[in-house]
């Protein structure tokens, strides 16, 4: 039994649970606030949900998920997470989570923020580019003609093919664009973000985009 644990349990992160436990994975929720706050949310999820401290969800998942505001990737926890897979769905909003100067010259990415925070970790680029809602009512059967198809990104190719397969478990085709440089292929305001686009047309809308530099 595959448990996943959720840093971070707000639009992403609840509608990422509700797929997995509709597909029997265990999931252990958190917070910024704490598991008090989370109780209606793993009453809704069922049996399988359970609600912890952020440290409890790091050390619980065999996957885990970093779904929260990218201004706080800092505060993730670093040596439960060790040798694990962690699935990062993270963007960068200035507006929201401030300057950050080499996401502004682009001399980095979101997801290798992160890695470089969690250099023990196998972090993939997952998620990022659909909006929250349309997790639970865009997904379909493998196979479905005009799939929606997710990217994947990463530095190590078992940890994407393990979020290769969770993607297509919740009723996507996954892409596969790379290491996690090459995640800026897939942030804001590219061709492919948050357009509901099948794999040819994603693999296109990545291979056209162009640096925010460049736009
Ligand atoms: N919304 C979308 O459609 C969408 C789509 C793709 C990607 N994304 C990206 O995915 C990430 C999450 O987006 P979201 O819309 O799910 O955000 P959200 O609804 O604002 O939820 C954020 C979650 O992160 C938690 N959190 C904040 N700081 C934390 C910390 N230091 N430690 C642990 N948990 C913390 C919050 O807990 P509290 O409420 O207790 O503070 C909340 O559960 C963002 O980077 C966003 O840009 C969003």
């Amino acid at each position: 039994m595959t448990t996943i644990g959720f840093i971070g349990s707000g639009n992403i992160g609840s509608q990422l649970a509700r797929l997995a436990v509709g597909r029997g994975y265990d999931v252990v929720m958190s917070n910024s606030r704490g598991p008090e706050t989370l109780q209606d949310l793993v009453t809704e999820l069922g049996d399988h949900a359970t609600a912890g401290t952020v440290a409890e969800a790091a050390s619980a998942g065999d996957i885990v998920v970093v779904t929260i505001p990218l201004h706080a990737i800092d505060t993730v926890p670093v040596e439960p997470l060790a040798g694990k897979v962690v699935i990062d769905t993270n963007n960068y909003y200035p507006q929201r989570d401030g300057q950050i100067a080499e996401l502004d010259d682009e001399s980095t990415t979101t997801s290798e923020m992160l890695q470089r925070h969690l250099p023990a970790s196998h972090v993939v680029k997952a998620f990022n580019h659909i909006a929250a809602a349309d997790l639970t009512t865009q997904g379909t059967p493998s196979g479905s003609e005009g799939r929606r198809a997710l990217i994947v990104a990463g530095d190590d190719a078992d940890a994407k093919k393990t979020v290769a397969d969770l993607i297509d478990e919740f009723g996507f085709d996954a892409v596969d664009i790379g290491r996690l440089s090459e995640g800026w292929r897939i942030q804001r305001d590219t061709p492919g973000y948050v357009k509901p686009y099948a794999a040819i047309d994603l693999e296109n809308a990545v291979a056209n985009a162009k640096r925010y530099r460049d736009m």
